[in-house]
């Protein structure tokens, strides 16, 4: 599953590769465009929305191997996050992984950020029953990114093994 899909990039790669992938976004521009761009690939689109995700737990979708969260984490606010994280560890199968990049920095023009951490996203998942498994911190490959400093945490959860 892609969480907060936007043109749906990362889930055109990953249904290509041969995985079925669930794209959830709650902007109808983005959801759409992307549907129309990748329409050729068994993707499920979703309109729905972190923290709560009604749409797709009231669905009774089955529980994901794989869960992407990229670029949105920094979107919600700190009662969201902590609302969000044991949703979603309870739509991830028994050795699934959640993958979440956290961007630090300025925020895009017209755009809101709110500040995120590893140490609290850590303490998230492990309240979530969840180890964390990849902890990097990364530069920016986006131009605009880069000028305005921004960097990343990127980061993966999952069950001791
Ligand atoms: C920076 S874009 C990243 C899009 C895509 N993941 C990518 O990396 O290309 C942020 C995305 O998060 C979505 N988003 C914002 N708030 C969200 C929320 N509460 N739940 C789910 N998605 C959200 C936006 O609509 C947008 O598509």
């Amino acid at each position: 599953m892609d969480v907060g899909s936007g043109p749906g990039h990362d889930a055109a790669r990953l249904a290509a590769d041969g995985h079925a992938v669930t794209a959830v976004e709650p902007t109808p521009e983005l959801r759409e465009g992307a549907r129309d761009l990748y329409g050729d690939l068994p993707i499920v689109w979703i309109d729905d929305s972190l923290p709560f995700l009604e749409h797709l737990t009231s669905a009774g979708t089955c529980p994901f191997a794989f869960i992407l969260i990229e670029g949105v984490w920094a979107h919600l606010t700190a009662a969201e996050r902590k609302h969000a994280f044991p949703i979603l560890a309870g739509l991830l199968s028994r050795r699934g992984v959640i993958a979440i990049s956290l961007r630090h920095g300025p925020a895009a023009r017209g755009r809101v950020v709110f500040p995120v951490t590893a140490a609290e996203t850590a303490g998230l998942a492990a309240a979530a029953g969840l180890d964390t498994l990849v902890n990097v911190e990364t530069g920016s490959i986006q131009v605009a990114n880069i000028a305005g400093g921004v960097t990343w945490t990127r980061m993966a959860f999952g069950a001791s093994p």
